[in-house]
């Protein structure tokens, strides 16, 4: 089959890691006798630099008119860019959660799963790791405080910035029902993530999730407060299966949860609407700090072509490939830096790479 892939590859490392990405992708178009044709669509600071904003309507029109998209990262050094002296609403940022709104992807999905062979680089204790875990952060991302009203102005001679978070019923409904879906083809347990103890919106969260849940007898669900999540992502990781959460605690936890992953580096995203579209970027940024060294690790966005695959395309047996070639380069001891054993353990058997080596043997295993 033919897919039309529009490919915002952006800033930073996000050029290098989508090369990567695609060429996996070429790789899988041979095997299997599909063709992907790629559309480049500019947003983020390469955006600003191009055409003075950071997502234009054309390129909104472009993705609109791929079957998915493949981004890499967005943004630069906030203290140091130019793009961060812009008003907010023309930084690199604005433009990522425009297309969010734009196209409706409202569910956020993280996996964050430990690879075996990436125990040494998880900085939890042995002990705390057990036989490793596997869970879905399930992250609203159209709504909330991302999205709300905000101001910055003088009150009674007092500078006051305001940022205000508002959820409709409908839109938990329609994350929390993708998160019980979810959890359906997985380990059947749902933790819904809030702050009921202080915010109103997080009570109406809970209420709506407890009516979706008497649809999914199957499922055991708890309702888990925020801070506490944090604690427990890294006491026992392995008690969760599927996090549902609202969009600012989604990107909070996400990013913790990657980091015991052993690297964000390794953790894929989907942003899926109503229908088959998607857009699929790794979790981590743009990581200026390394952009052009050829040494940023493509892992994370390779996975995230193989979530397109799955959830886009239904190409269910292409992605399974493409994560088990991942697995397989992985066993055979290759490692970008990020995920390079720790100081003080064995390094035997290990091979550094680097971002095109990385996607070359994953692309020649698939
Ligand atoms: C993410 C990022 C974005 C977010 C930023 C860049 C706006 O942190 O995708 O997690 O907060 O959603
Ligand atoms: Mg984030």
């Amino acid at each position: 089959m033919d897919f039309k892939v529009g490919v915002i590859a952006g800033d930073g490392i996000g050029p290098e890691v989508t090369a990567e990405a695609t060429k996996v992708l070429d790789a899988v178009g041979k095997k299997y006798g599909h063709s992907f044709d790629y559309t480049e669509i500019l947003m983020g600071g390469c955006s600003i630099d191009a055409t003075g904003v950071p997502l234009t309507d054309e390129a909104i029109a472009a993705a609109k008119a791929s079957d998915a998209v493949l981004m890499g990262s967005i943004g630069g050094n906030t203290t140091t860019s130019p793009w961060y002296k812009l008003p907010p609403n023309l930084r690199p940022e604005a433009g990522l959660l425009k297309i969010r709104k734009e196209l409706n992807l409202f569910a956020n999905l993280r996996p964050a799963y430990l690879y075996e062979e990436l125990k040494a680089a998880c900085p939890l204790r042995d002990d705390i790791i057990g036989d490793g875990f596997d869970m879905m952060i399930m992250r609203e991302l159209t709504g909330g405080l991302y999205f709300g009203e905000r101001s910055t102005k003088e009150v009674n001679g007092v500078m006051t910035a305001c940022d205000s978070l508002t959820y409709t019923e409908d839109e938990i409904r329609r994350i929390a029902i993708r998160g019980f879906d979810i959890a359906m083809k997985r380990r059947k347990k749902v933790t819904s993530v809030d702050k009921a103890n202080v915010l109103d919106s997080s009570r109406l969260w809970r209420k709506v999730v407890e009516e979706v849940a008497k649809d999914y007898p199957e499922v055991s669900y708890e309702h888990m407060l925020v801070d506490n999540c944090a604690m427990q992502l890294v006491k026992n990781p392995a008690q969760f299966d599927v996090i549902l959460t609202e969009n600012m605690f989604g990107d909070i936890l996400s990013d913790e949860a990657s980091m015991v992953t052993g690297s964000i580096g390794m953790l894929s995203s989907a942003s899926l609407n109503e229908t088959k579209f998607g857009l699929y970027e790794p979790s981590g940024g743009s990581a200026p700090d390394i952009a052009g060294m050829g040494i940023a690790n493509p892992i994370a966005t390779i996975l995230s072509a193989a979530m397109m695959l799955r959830y886009s395309f239904d190409l269910d047996k292409e992605a399974d490939a493409v994560e088990a070639a991942v697995k397989q380069v992985l066993k055979e001891g290759y490692r970008t830096g990020d995920i390079m054993p720790q100081a003080g353990q064995s390094t035997e058997g290990i091979t550094k790479v680097g971002t095109a080596e990385m996607g070359s043997l994953i692309a020649e295993r698939v």
